[in-house]
């Protein structure tokens, strides 16, 4: 599933940033730029990078708290 809707990230793409070192949002952030746009994805993306290091799987998220986007007219 998409975690950042934004820069189109994965919950999988996280989990293989933390399979090879990633353990910090900022860390994640500057590899991918998730959570660098509207940072609605920020919390999910850090909750699926813990679970990974912890081992487990990540947690899911409820359709309803995915950020929706707008188009934003001019
Ligand atoms: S959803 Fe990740 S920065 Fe907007």
């Amino acid at each position: 599933m998409f975690v950042c809707i934004c820069n189109a990230i994965t919950d999988r793409a996280i989990r293989e940033h933390a399979e090879q070192g990633v353990a910090t949002l900022d860390e994640l952030r500057l590899r991918t730029g998730c959570s660098d746009c509207c940072g609605q994805c920020a919390d999910e993306a850090e909750a699926i990078l813990r679970a990974a290091h912890a081992g487990s799987a990540a947690p899911t998220q409820p359709a309803s708290t995915i950020p929706v986007l707008r188009p934003q007219l001019a």
